[in-house]
């Protein structure tokens, strides 16, 4: 940091001119003048003395960031739309989840935070971690903007554990004034042995445009590192027209040192093929089983490709495509490998209004995996069956026109799993039906599942008509799982009163083999 660099120049400057009045011959005149610059002279030693400027510059950010967000905590939770098994901050504006990593015992997650109120504003980073994916606790904001560095905010990035065993944060970093269309940096931080405490690296930036000779990449962010045959690669997202559509690309880096502060470009790792993706935004790139996978958020619905990577080329070919989430409220997903081996995604609940001290959640933790043909599934950790309290539960019910209903556990931060047999129904209906007027529903038929705002694809397995449906109903959050290959993620008015789920087959009968359903507790 610069800090100390002005603390060091002061006294220095300070005593030479003591120094040299000493040795100054002194007439009257001279003792008048020399009086002030020895007052000036112990005003800049008494200054240099006191905790460096800068320093408290940047103590006293955070500070101003931490009383922010403690003032407006009382809004956010007494307000009932406020998640409760969602990762949250604390109070205010929240977007991406960053630097998922499990490291000493902990599922860490990082998140980009605006503390100063619950809409859209310079980002610092918050901080979270976990012992068992279950039950969550808030630490204190790990990254804030660096204004004695000249850093106006802090965007998306990853942690790792660099070759020399150092815990370290990448993220995009933001100049005051600059747009972040044409004008960014990578800069890294070096975290404690807990990740509680970071400092920037003296080496930033560690990516500036420089590597790139030349080529303009517009909307150069969001790196993520990943390890490969013993070697370190970042990718990054951007586009080459300016954000026009049609050219983004995931760019590709090589680290080139064990601090990971020096990196080579090798190139563009993948063009997105459609004219509609305008830029690249937190691409994530990992293995998962024999294959690679590529998501990214284009400013538009979340898109996979699954393919091979090839680590001399530094290309990627994909095979399979599709979106990791269908429902209108899902963006800037991150993952992060547990010790199994296991992947786990995190996405950006986005949506909520602001004015309620609080504003924007992560999904719950989703176990990521593949299908025999290539399409990316998405399945609740399994962890979070040690939230559900005492369960209602019902088997067999059939199904017909006319509508079923089930009383849920009175509260509306629930999980419901249902297990369907389509059988001849045309499609199935379900409401979550509430007592006020904000009810939930949707419908499942042959090939589709629709609720307001969202129209996806179904598949089933070989030619059984079985459904799996998982819902998680946290309030204001809804996200629905089914078969595991389709999620959707919504924002909704919180269901109020006594819930009940409605059931009803169009067409033919239909059966639902399974319904649970659990209130769910508090993740804090
Ligand atoms: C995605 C994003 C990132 C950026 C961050 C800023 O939502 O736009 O590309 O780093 O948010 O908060």
């Amino acid at each position: 940091m610069n800090g100390p660099r002005l603390c060091r120049i002061v006294p220095r400057a300070a005593r030479s001119i003591v120094l040299v009045l000493d040795l100054v011959h002194q007439s009257p005149q001279r003792i008048r003048m020399n009086s002030l610059i020895r007052f000036l002279a112990l005003f800049l030693l008494l200054a240099s003395c006191l905790p460096n400027s800068s320093a408290a510059d940047n103590n006293s950010a955070l500070a101003r960031a931490t009383t922010a967000i403690e003032a407006a905590t009382p809004r956010a939770e007494a307000d009932p739309a406020y998640p409760i098994f969602h990762i949250t901050a604390p109070a205010q504006w929240i977007n991406d989840p960053n630097g998922p990593i499990y490291y000493k015992g902990f599922y860490h997650l990082f998140y980009q935070l605006h503390p100063f109120s619950d809409d859209n504003g310079p980002k610092y980073w918050g901080h979270v971690r976990s012992r068992n994916l279950v039950k969550w606790e808030h630490l204190p904001i790990a990254l804030w903007p660096s204004t004695e560095l000249g850093e106006a905010e802090v965007w998306s990035g990853c942690c790792t554990i660099n070759c020399n065993g150092d815990p370290m944060i990448f993220y995009t970093s933001i100049a005051p004034g600059k747009p972040a269309k044409t004008h960014a940096e990578q800069w890294a931080a070096i975290g404690d042995k807990d990740l509680l405490t970071w400092h920037k690296s003296t080496a930033n930036p560690v990516l500036s445009e420089a590597l790139h000779e030349g080529k303009k990449i517009y909307e150069w962010r969001d790196p993520f590192v990943f390890q490969h045959k013993k070697r370190t690669f970042m990718v990054l997202g951007g586009n080459l027209n300016e954000t026009k559509g049609g050219q983004a690309v995931v760019n590709i880096y090589e680290a080139e040192n064990p601090a990971l502060t020096k990196w080579k470009y090798r190139g563009v790792l993948f063009q997105i093929p459609s004219p509609n993706a305008r830029t690249v935004e937190c691409p994530n790139f990992f293995q998962l089983g024999d294959r690679w996978v590529l998501f990214f958020s284009p400013y538009g619905k979340v898109e996979y490709y699954v393919g091979d990577f090839n680590s001399d080329t530094c290309r990627f070919h994909p095979q399979t495509h599709g979106l990791l989430d269908y429902g209108p409220n899902f963006y800037a997903p991150n993952t992060m490998q547990v010790p199994d081996g296991r992947r786990i995604v995190w996405g950006w609940v986005t949506g909520f209004k602001s004015g309620h001290g609080w504003n924007g959640c992560l999904t719950v933790p989703r176990e990521l995996s593949l299908t025999h043909d290539g399409q990316l599934q998405q399945n609740p950790a399994p962890q979070l069956k040690k939230l559900r309290g005492k369960p209602v539960q019902w088997r067999n019910a059939s199904l017909n026109a006319e509508t079923k209903s089930f009383p849920l556990p009175v509260t509306n931060t629930l999980e419901i799993d249902l297990d369907f047999d389509l059988a001849n129904a045309q499609s199935v209906a379900l409401k979550i039906a509430s007592g006020n007027s904000s009810n939930v529903e949707m419908t499942f038929d042959n090939s589709k599942f629709k609720m307001p705002g969202t129209d996806a694809p179904l598949s089933f397995v070989g030619n059984k008509r079985n459904l799996n449906v998982q819902i998680f109903l946290d309030r204001s959050v809804l996200e629905v799982f089914a078969n595991g290959v389709m999620c959707a993620t919504k924002v909704i008015p919180p269901p109020e009163g006594a819930l009940k789920l409605e059931l009803r087959a169009e067409g033919d009968q239909s059966k639902a083999k399974r319904i649970e359903a659990w209130p769910m507790k508090s993740i804090w």
